[in-house]
């Protein structure tokens, strides 16, 4: 069954936001080679359209995992479902994520990291969804702050769909 979704944010505003976060990065991390920690599978069309725009030396690597529990009650920890290639120490590591709703998962994950001995470890996000939070988690860089909606496209899924959209937006049932 397909479903109405009603454009929340054009292409043209996510890539321009994008180009600007690109450029903040690059003057952030000048003289410095930057480590994309990319999440799967829905920070993949943020991370590959932000690391176009990069101007420093970037390397990138990606991880899976999964948070139990739906946001609302939830979860403890987090389990690795694909395992990042390369070691992370000694880099300048950039999480890659597409959306913060509750903060379980970064919450968890910038925990693993750190552990790692990274040189630095800061976190971007494309959305944030700031009224579901439940775990104490600060993002560096974010490109918007949305209301409390379900939001699909540029990575993001309903169900494993419209991931394709060029535009972020709202599945109306
Ligand atoms: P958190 O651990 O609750 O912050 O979960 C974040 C993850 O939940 C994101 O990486 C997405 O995979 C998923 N998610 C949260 N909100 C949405 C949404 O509105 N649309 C699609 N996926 C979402
Ligand atoms: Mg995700």
């Amino acid at each position: 069954m397909d479903h109405q979704i009603d454009v929340m944010i054009t292409e043209e505003a996510v890539d321009a936001k994008i180009c600007e976060l690109a450029d903040q990065i690059s003057k952030d991390y000048a003289g410095k080679e930057l480590h994309l920690v990319i999440i799967l599978k829905g920070s993949v069309f943020f991370a590959c359209e932000l690391a176009k725009r990069i101007t420093i030396p970037v390397t990138m690597d990606f991880m899976s995992v999964s948070s139990y529990g739906d946001g609302m009650v939830s979860a403890g920890h987090i389990t690795v479902k694909k395992e990042l290639d390369e070691d992370i120490e000694g880099k300048d590591v950039l999480i890659v994520e597409d959306i913060v709703d509750s903060g379980n998962t970064l919450f968890h994950l910038k925990h693993l990291l750190e552990g790692r001995n990274p040189a630095s470890l800061k976190i971007i996000t494309l959305l944030d969804k700031p009224d579901r939070r439940v775990a104490d988690v600060n993002t560096d860089y974010c490109g918007f702050v949305i209301p409390d909606e379900f939001v699909v496209g540029y990575g993001l899924d309903y169900a494993q769909k419209y991931r394709n959209l060029p535009y972020i937006g709202v599945v109306k049932s």
